[in-house]
């Protein structure tokens, strides 16, 4: 009845967990094993690359069914970047929060005097769920359009969420309930995708 969720991530860990709650499947994450399997370097050049590395690493190593994901920012005028590097665009050191924080800065300072019209953007989302024997049992994804703001605005949700700003609304990822966002998500659309999949399958 478990899956172990490859993050430890809190934010990720609970939307995820929202939409896969209906499957009867129980979602753990790596900070509730007793012991801390090896991470392996999430070292491909596209999500689904490393969706699927530390999907079939973290079941091989803890004899789960495991569920990965890998996501991030990409942003048209910057070529897709920060892309794969999306969490550690400008610094890898430093707590979660101020990673975050310097990311944030570090991608308003790289597109300022960019219009409106070229500051589009989306977050993409590659999820995998692989079996104890490293076979893939589903890969799935989902992406989430806007523009990036002038400015962070919003309290909610985590990394760029202050910045992609949603026109058809008027608000900022931010700015949206948990409920809200994962309704439009990346990470939500992955996840619906993935709960299809293992309705069908047996609770392991
Ligand atoms: P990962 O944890 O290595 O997959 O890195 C993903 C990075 O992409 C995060 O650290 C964030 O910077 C960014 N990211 C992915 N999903 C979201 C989201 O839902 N909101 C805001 N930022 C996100």
């Amino acid at each position: 009845m478990r899956i172990l969720l490859a993050t430890s991530n809190p934010n990720k860990l609970r939307e995820v967990r929202e939409i896969l709650a209906p499957t009867g499947f129980e979602v753990v994450g790596l900070d509730s094993l007793p012991e801390q399997p090896p991470e392996p370097a999430e070292d491909e050049t596209t999500f689904e690359g490393n969706a699927r590395l530390k999907a079939v690493a973290y079941a091989r190593a803890t004899n789960y069914r495991c569920l990965a994901e890998d996501s991030g920012l990409e942003v048209d005028a910057l070529d897709g970047a920060p892309g794969v590097y999306s969490a550690r665009y400008a610094s890898a050191e430093g707590s979660r929060e101020q990673r975050d924080r310097a990311n944030n800065e570090k991608l308003l300072q790289e597109l300022s005097g960019v219009p409106p019209e070229e500051r589009g953007a989306r977050f993409v989302c590659a999820m995998c769920l692989a079996d104890p024997d490293g076979s893939i049992v589903a890969e799935t994804q989902g992406r989430y359009e806007g523009l990036i703001a002038d400015a962070p605005r919003g309290d909610n949700g985590f990394g760029y969420d202050p910045l992609l700003y949603l026109p058809d609304v008027g608000l900022t990822s931010a700015e949206l309930s948990p409920e809200e966002k994962n309704a439009r998500s990346h990470r939500g659309a992955a996840a619906r995708a993935m709960a299809r999949v293992l309705e069908r399958l047996a609770p392991h």
